[in-house]
């Protein structure tokens, strides 16, 4: 089933989707001279469809054309700018292509292919390159063209479309092309020429242009697998999201001085092992940087003024560490984004917390918002008599590239490093890396029996990026999972009180590869094999639905793409059905008929689960979802995101019975729930008790509202076991990790003689080794999903698939 390399892979693969099209090329590659002779070119309109579109195309392509996927080199992709989801989709196809194919990925820029197509088309002189950005603004870069080619005249921006068209004034030289057009045709019809429709948008052609123009400057190399590393590539944004974008703006006023990132922390943004929590700095602790600047820089101290003109602007990131427990400021970095560069201008921890990771993370941070507004690459200076430091970049693929004599005001030398962003392939964005909780713990010696006879046959993997966790896991044919990775973005999103769909999505699109690695990696440890490629795997799964559709498609993008690379089934996974599987986790030999309780973040239900794939609902909520309702009380309570886990926590204190809180549709007479009523309730009365001046009392209210929530939930689920009949009773979702909520169920099942499972609490929230055992029933079912498979933001767990 695996494929083999060929003798002589020598074929280029060129995509993009960053606008409303798909541009493919196919090019052969000269060794000697490595000049690509364009094979075939394509762009066929899309219109949002690309992740349906796009492998099919490229697999009708490869066989029109009579290639192996074997044959390719190197894979050459569009990074935009563009439309975020569309540029996104691109890359997440070229990574899981490139990857497991194991060639290079190279990264184009999708306004560099439209320029080459005018300058193919004979255009000379001065040409502007105008793609539409949204909200009324386009993403403008200058282009010269001659007989040789292009020359890129600036960087990527993006700008108001109209100030753009101010900006250009009138011209009857400057050629014009790019998909604002199609919005702009009139706005921009007095700055110059505006070029023929069919130049608007990249071409195959182009891209592979722009990557023969790449490597004749030595930017790009198509045989250097290690620098164009899958991991390493990403979209072009030039922009923070929407969500990052107002906090920063938040963030850097100086009245009023005590601002607060949305939140208070608690304590869950904490990075676990350290204690220490990451938020962007804030004009408020500007004064305590320059105090912690004049002991730690000496006479190379920046003062206040200097900090606080700095973080008021766009083009600068900066981060500070705070001690969780006591909220003092212990380290923070800042850095200027420039020319496809970030500057590094600041690193630093207090002595006393250092060897803590928090340099590291830090600067994981900085790279995040630096790769986001349009930089690749990282450059500091640091002192050559910090060893420590310098050690800490070599670690992060930093390179001494010279010195800069005397260059502190003590006269020591500086010597500057640069390096790539991200920091590592293996850099999964600032994110928490969370391996191998589902799977059993690996003996210190490994197994004792060969790999062959270990990893029984199907080896899948299995991805999960529904809403904000990377995840993928490994399962073989025994149902045994061999490695699970979770890279968790949680740090990303607590500070906003919830998850940001677009964070969710970039974070994906930076984590897939790394936590994919990882995966491949510990799997092959725990079965005893030197290695574990794409192409030994027997097919690769996918969660594609429900869930963020922009993260869903990121997840979708890339299995497709790595099924296809490697040659083997495409299996697209139901998250709640992964929820309900999670439950062979804890008890492999669950069968049906049995209910389950479905309680997460988006679901609250009971499933009769008559047989595997088999599922009709009891009862769901007709409002919001048990996990919701306790984020929702908990962000009424000041505590922070996401609450079960914190409402949990405090209630182990409280008394449940000290609130009466109301018992929504306890005596309905159907299996239907309802939160909303009980969520207001709560709010209602904290209100009432701040305006009476009362002190809360919060592990008395976390602890009375889980009680009013358990109470039904148990309820419900004992009425649904009668109506049923059924002898086992399973639980799924992340409330399910609740403890009240799991003695509770221990409770009532041991009374009615109900056989109960509840995964172990890491396996509830989301995870891929659930997803993974969903595959694993589908691989032997032939249940295999098709190339133009895509996310679905909404599914019917009832409805086969
Ligand atoms: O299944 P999940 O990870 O994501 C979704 O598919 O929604 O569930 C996340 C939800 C969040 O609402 C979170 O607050 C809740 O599960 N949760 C908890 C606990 N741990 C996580 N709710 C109550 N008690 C917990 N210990
Ligand atoms: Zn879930």
């Amino acid at each position: 089933m695996s494929i083999s390399k060929s003798a002589n892979p020598h074929i280029v693969l060129a995509l993009d989707s960053a606008n409303e099209v798909i541009a493919l090329g196919l090019g052969a590659l000269a060794p000697d001279d490595r000049s690509i002779s364009c094979l075939v070119s394509e762009c066929i309109p899309a219109h949002r469809a690309s992740n349906t579109q796009l492998l099919p195309r490229i697999d009708a392509l490869l066989s029109q054309q009579g290639i192996e996927r074997s044959d390719i080199a190197c894979v050459v992709c569009g990074r935009g700018p563009g439309s975020f989801t569309g540029v996104r989709i691109c890359i997440a196809t070229a990574k899981g292509i490139a990857s497991a194919l194991e060639v290079p990925l190279l990264g184009v820029s999708t306004l560099d292919a439209v320029a080459w197509n005018l300058q193919q088309a004979g255009l000379r002189g001065d040409a502007l390159v105008v793609a539409d950005a949204m909200r009324k603004e386009v993403y403008p870069v200058r282009f010269a063209l001659d007989d040789a080619g292009i020359e890129r005249l600036g960087v990527d921006t993006v700008v108001k479309a109209d100030a753009q068209a101010a900006v250009l004034g009138a011209s009857d030289t400057l050629i014009i092309a790019g998909d604002a057009l199609v919005k702009y045709r009139a706005l921009f019809s007095d700055c110059g020429i505006i070029a023929d429709e069919a130049l608007w948008m990249p071409q195959g052609s182009g891209l592979l242009l722009a990557a023969q123009a790449g490597w004749r400057i030595g930017h790009l190399n198509p045989f250097d697998a290690r620098r164009h590393d899958p991991a390493l590539l990403l979209p072009v944004y030039t922009r923070l999201s929407d969500a990052e974008e107002n906090e920063r703006m938040r963030l850097s006023q100086t009245e009023p001085r005590d601002l607060r990132t949305g939140v208070q922390h608690t304590g869950v943004d904490v990075d676990a092992a350290c204690g220490i929590v990451y938020r962007p700095l804030d004009a408020a602790h500007a004064a305590q940087v320059a105090f912690l600047e004049e002991q730690l820089m000496g006479s190379d101290a920046w003062n206040e003024h200097l900090v606080l003109d700095d973080l008021g602007r766009k083009d600068r990131t900066w981060w500070a560490a705070f001690e969780a427990a006591t909220d003092e400021l212990v380290g923070y970095a800042g850095g200027w984004v420039v020319d496809g560069q970030l500057q590094i201008l600041k690193v630093a921890c207090i002595p006393v917390q250092r060897r803590r990771g928090v340099a590291r993370m830090l600067l994981a941070h900085l790279a995040s918002d630096a790769r986001d507004l349009g930089a690749h690459e990282a450059t500091l200076e640091v002192r050559a008599s910090n060893t420590g430091a310098q050690a800490l970049y070599a670690a992060l693929d930093f390179k001494d590239i010279g010195a800069r004599p005397h260059y502190y005001s003590d006269r020591e030398d500086a010597r500057i490093m640069t390096g790539p962003l991200p920091l590592a392939a293996r850099d999964v964005a600032g994110m928490n890396l969370i391996v191998d909780q589902a799977a059993e713990q690996v003996t210190p010696d490994g197994p004792a029996c060969a790999p062959a006879d270990r990893s029984a046959r199907p080896l899948i993997l299995a991805i999960e990026s529904s809403c904000d966790e990377t995840a993928a896991a490994i399962i073989d044919g025994d149902g045994t999972i061999l490695a699970d990775t979770v890279a968790s973005q949680i740090d990303f999103h607590t500070r906003f009180g919830g998850v940001v769909p677009e964070i969710a999505s970039r974070k994906h699109i930076e984590a897939i590869c790394g936590v994919t690695q990882v995966c491949l990696e510990n799997a092959a440890v725990r079965a005893n094999v030197p290695q574990l490629r794409w192409r030994d795997l027997d097919a690769v799964a996918v969660t594609y639905a429900p869930g963020l559709v922009g993260a869903l498609v990121v997840g979708v993008a890339f299995a497709k793409a790595a099924a296809w690379g490697a040659d083997i089934p495409f299996i697209v996974v139901n998250h709640l059905e992964g929820h309900l599987y999670a439950n062979k986790i804890a008890q492999p030999d669950i069968a049906p008929p049995m209910v389950v309780s479905l309680v997460s973040g988006g679901h609250t239900m009971l499933v009769h689960v008559r047989d595997w794939g088999d599922y009709r609902v009891l009862g769901s909520t007709i409002d919001d979802a048990v996990g919701e309702a306790f984020d929702k009380v908990a962000k009424a309570l000041g505590l922070g995101y996401p609450g079960g886990p914190l409402i949990s926590k405090l209630a182990e204190q409280g008394d449940p019975k000290a609130i009466a809180f109301p018992r929504a549709m306890m005596h309905s007479g159907d299996l239907r729930f309802s939160l909303s009523g009980l969520k207001t309730a709560v709010i209602t009365y904290i209100n009432q008790q701040r305006e009476a001046g009362a002190e809360l009392d919060l592990p008395d209210i976390a602890a009375s509202f889980e009680a009013a929530v358990i109470d039904v939930q148990v309820s419900k689920a004992c009425t649904a076991l009668d109506q049923i009949g059924a002898k086992e009773f399973c639980l799924g979702g992340g409330v399910a990790a609740n403890p009240a909520l799991r003695a509770a169920y221990e409770h009532a099942c041991r009374k009615r003689g109900v056989r109960l499972t509840m995964p172990p609490a890491s396996a509830c929230t989301d995870n891929a080794s659930m997803i993974a055992l969903v595959a694993l029933d589908r691989f032997a079912r032939n249940l295999f999903a098709g190339l133009d498979a895509d996310a679905q933001a909404h599914v019917d767990l009832e409805q086969p698939y």
